[in-house]
């Protein structure tokens, strides 16, 4: 066994571990986060993409031992106090979330882009995204709910004292 301190969503554990253990197991298993998920064993789909210190990386392609004193942040980390973030607005706002088997994956994976990219292009939105895989209907409200997000940096449309939208 190996014992490693991981930081989830900003909570830091000790566990012994086994070294072949991957990431996406030990989030799901260990620390009971079932929104990251497992879609594939080929390490295509992205539904387990987490951040890791900051950085999307697909957590079965990573073992738990490989983010021994990692901060991660999955899906679940991404609200702050109940409040949903722009991107997780986004995909409400423009109907991104579908299945929702997939979706973990792209939230966390647009929530890295936008933090490097903060207005990207609808080509660069897709190039962000390529890593993360919706067998459905397609990704053009996925990619709508990104530019939303974009477009709306503090999460929600901004309305006048009265309550009613204005442009943002
Ligand atoms: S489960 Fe990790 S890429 Fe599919
Ligand atoms: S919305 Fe999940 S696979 Fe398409």
């Amino acid at each position: 066994m190996t014992e490693v301190r991981i930081s989830i969503n900003g909570e830091s554990r000790d566990h012994d571990v086994d070294p072949r253990t991957l990431l996406v197991h030990y989030i799901r298993e260990t620390r009971r986060l079932t929104g990251t998920h497992v879609g594939c064993d080929t390490s295509n789909c992205g539904a387990c993409t987490v951040l890791l210190d900051g950085a999307p990386v697909k957590s079965c392609t990573v073992l738990a031992a490989q983010a021994d004193g990692a901060e991660i942040t999955t899906v679940e980390g991404l609200a702050t106090n109940g409040t949903r973030s722009p991107v997780q607005e986004g995909f409400r706002q423009k109907h991104g979330l579908q299945c929702g088997y997939c979706t973990p994956g792209f939230l966390v994976a647009a929530t890295a882009l936008l933090e490097e990219n903060p207005d990207p292009t609808e080509q660069e939105i897709r190039e962000g995204l390529e890593g993360n895989l919706c067998r459905c209907t397609g990704y053009a409200m996925i990619v709508d709910s990104v530019r939303w997000a974009a477009e709306h940096p503090e999460g929600h449309v901004p309305t006048d004292t009265a309550g009613a939208e204005v442009a943002s």
